[in-house]
């Protein structure tokens, strides 16, 4: 079987993707694999998927034409299999706003939401694009100031804008329907933003998370049902805030970072798959 690991893209995630990328061809001609690159960029998004010969197609992409269900669109009109989510799923999940909507139909407690800056009773808010990874243009605005700054600044972009929920970051994984378990994120700088979550040092990671067993469960038994509300398939990452009055699920992410920092492989090293076990388990699932 021949493998096309797919990354780099459009996106703003783009360096990461290249990193997620790197890692995954890696593992897999470790795996023994006929693996392979290919670097999606905007003069060849169509042309290097139908071009290429391989019969597997493995996403390492993340956000914009990567994540959110549009290079899977153009993967089933290929008739080429690939690893992660269908379109449906990857598009809704992408979509920060759509996600809570969804989830919140289910009885999952997530930060509430405003439909605009006019709206907001109280601060700290959350402003955030509703479908970019990484915290990219992320703001925490303390007052209606800052929050007509960030919404300036973020001009023309789909926007989610919720209540801060002060707490501990955490986050659950799950590997084809297995529950991997839960980390705890401690940044030093207090905030995981985009240098916290890519500059080695830059945080503490607590694998598995010290909080109350209860709270354990509930995270990864909120992973497992959004993974299955969403028909999501293969991996999936749900991030939560651990509040004092519990709970928060914040998103879920459809192709989680696999650079040398990101937190899938830490989950699962929880269950004692190592990188390339986890790889071997995305794979093997296709039956291909
Ligand atoms: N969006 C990044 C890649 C993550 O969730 O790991
Ligand atoms: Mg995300």
């Amino acid at each position: 079987m021949r493998i096309a690991v797919l990354m780099g893209g459009v996106s703003s995630e783009r360096e990461i993707s290249l990193m997620s990328g790197g890692a995954i061809l890696q593992g897999l001609l470790n795996l023994g694999y006929d693996a392979f690159k290919i670097d999606l960029v905007e003069e060849n998004y169509l042309t290097a998927l139908m071009e290429n010969e391989y019969d597997l197609a493995y996403v390492a992409l993340h956000g914009e034409f990567g994540e959110d269900g549009r290079v899977q669109a153009v993967l089933d009109i290929l008739k080429k299999p690939y690893t992660g989510s269908g379109v449906t799923a990857s598009a809704v999940s992408m979509d920060k706003v759509l996600t809570k909507i969804i989830v919140d139909d289910f009885g999952i407690k997530t930060p509430m939401k405003y439909t605009s800056i006019d709206e907001v009773e109280k601060y700290p808010i959350v402003i955030k694009p509703s479908k970019e990874g990484s915290s990219v243009g992320l703001y925490i605005c303390q007052n209606s100031e800052e929050a007509y700054l960030a919404v300036e600044k973020l001009k023309g972009i789909d926007l989610v804008i919720e209540e801060f929920i002060a707490g501990e970051e955490l986050t659950a994984g799950i590997l084809n329907g297995e529950k991997l378990g839960v980390v705890k994120i401690i940044p030093n700088s207090g905030t995981y933003d985009f240098e916290s979550k890519y500059t080695v040092g830059k945080t503490i990671y607590e694998v598995p998370a010290i909080i109350e067993e209860n709270y354990y469960e509930e995270a990864m038994e909120i992973a497992s049902k959004v993974h299955d509300i969403l028909n999501l398939r293969g991996m999936s990452r749900s991030d939560f805030i651990l509040s004092k009055d519990g709970l928060y699920f914040l998103e879920v992410n459809t192709s989680p970072g696999m650079t040398t920092t990101s937190l899938l492989p830490k989950l699962g090293k929880l269950k004692g798959y190592s990188f390339e076990t986890i790889l071997e388990k995305i794979v093997s699932e296709l039956n291909i």
